[in-house]
């Protein structure tokens, strides 16, 4: 446990708070042995996160409930003890349009902005993508060559979500890196002083945005944003404001979850020679193989918040209405009583029940793009480069401080 476990030393209105600093970039490293030893002795966690009390939901079953029981919301507002709604972090009106997405909603907001992108992310839509996929993911390999050298995550696991995703919503090449930078300010605030550093970039990305919608207004495409700005035009389906925060939740989750996917897979499969080299000769084990990925390196470590509706019992623990709670899933992937050898990567894992893509209303969207992206990554990148190998020692790696993404900065690889 050294290293990543801390003794509970400080109490915090009576409840002793366990004293790891979920994180920071040593615990996302590994995560995974502080998560069994809660599951086994702690399994609901009081923690200090964005710097207020959190409660951390550790079991397999116990995260599946927050996921999908309703008296756990997801917007603060209806949440209340019946004086007071939970404490949020302050942010300036100019922001407030990137609160109004699906993720931050309850129905019957969540049921009616979900249908309106629905359409637009169903498995046969997004098979029709493939070919485009195959040859982003060869064009940058070529590239990769070329130079001679490639931070995997920098040249490969990035660009391929991110083209994706700006193509599907009309983002101008020359946008894309700035768009990157604001929306990683953003999935990277853990404390409040982080929030107040992070407000020049939430404004730039609310410009960006609105800029983005004005252009389609003037010249519609045949993108996912003129789909959106047509349907907050016919009636009061959508207003301005979650036109913006549906752009903003689209973009940001379409790239910065699949790129740790790509990335963490490759470092395990780079440190699993033998489960590579079965991926190699039996390309029909992709399939499974993304599942127990997902499961096993768990790229969205902790589910978005949730809020507690009243006092609710799980796991043996009270936790009081109005209270920020958050769901493990990287724990709850790796529950012994649910998986066999859970810290085992197999690549052929049947009835895999992981919730690496989350579980209930709110389960992921984008995930058929995701299984689709990633498939066609590892298949084209261990195809082209079958001498790949890790530029560093794997204990120099840096990996991001972010309190829902799990993945290392930066991946410099030999081939
Ligand atoms: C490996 C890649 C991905 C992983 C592991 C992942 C994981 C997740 C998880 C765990 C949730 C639920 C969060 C919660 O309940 O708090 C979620 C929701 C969501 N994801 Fe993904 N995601 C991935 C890729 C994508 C992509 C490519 C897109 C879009 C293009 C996307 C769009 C969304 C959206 C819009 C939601 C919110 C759905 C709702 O509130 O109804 N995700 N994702």
């Amino acid at each position: 446990m050294t290293g990543f476990y801390y003794n509970m030393t400080r109490t915090y209105q009576n409840i002793a708070l366990e004293q790891v600093i979920v994180t920071s970039p040593s615990f996302r490293a590994n995560p995974f042995p502080t998560f069994k030893y809660w599951r086994h002795n702690r399994p609901v966690v009081p923690v200090k996160v964005f710097g207020q009390r959190a409660w951390l939901v550790t079991r397999y079953d116990s995260v599946v409930t927050t996921l999908t029981d309703e008296r756990f919301v997801k917007n603060r507002r209806n949440a209340t003890d019946g004086k007071k709604n939970p404490p949020q972090m302050w942010l300036p009106g100019f922001v407030k349009p990137l609160e109004r997405n699906m993720l931050d909603s309850d129905d019957p907001d969540h049921a009616r902005l979900r249908s309106l992108v629905h359409q637009a992310f169903t498995p046969r839509l997004i098979a029709q993508m493939e070919t485009r996929i195959h040859r982003l993911a060869h064009e940058l390999i070529d590239k990769a060559i070329a130079k001679g050298e490639m931070d995997l995550i920098r040249d490969f696991a990035l660009p391929i979500p991110m083209v994706v995703i700006s193509e599907m919503l009309g983002v101008a090449e020359q946008d894309r890196a700035a768009f990157h930078r604001w929306s990683n300010v953003m999935v990277s605030v853990t404390k409040p002083i982080d929030g107040i550093f992070a407000i020049p970039s939430l404004y730039q990305l609310v410009k960006f945005l609105r800029r983005l919608l004005s252009e389609h207004r003037l010249n519609p495409q045949d993108d996912l944003t003129s789909a959106l700005l047509q349907a907050s035009s016919e009636g009061s389906k959508l207003s301005e404001d979650e036109v913006v925060g549906m752009a903003a939740l689209l973009l940001t989750a379409g790239h910065e979850t699949t790129v740790n996917l790509i990335g963490n897979s490759v470092l395990a499969l780079l440190a699993h020679p033998a489960e590579l080299e079965r991926l190699r000769t039996k390309p029909e084990l992709m399939k499974s193989a993304i599942e127990e990925l997902v499961r096993y390196t768990s790229p969205v470590l902790f589910a978005t918040e949730r809020y507690t509706r009243e006092d609710i019992t799980i796991a043996g623990t009270t936790i009081p209405a109005c209270e920020l709670v958050f769901a493990v899933l990287g724990s709850a992937n790796h529950d012994e009583s649910i998986f066999e050898n859970p810290e085992t990567l197999i690549l052929d894992r049947q009835n895999n029940k992981h919730v690496g893509f989350g579980s209930g209303m709110h389960y992921c969207l984008g995930a058929p793009l995701a299984r689709l992206e990633s498939s066609i990554a590892f298949q084209v990148l261990f195809e082209r480069l079958p001498n790949l190998r890790l530029a560093i020692n794997p204990e120099s790696l840096r990996w991001n401080s972010s309190l829902i993404m799990r993945g290392a900065s930066s991946i410099p690889v030999k081939f």
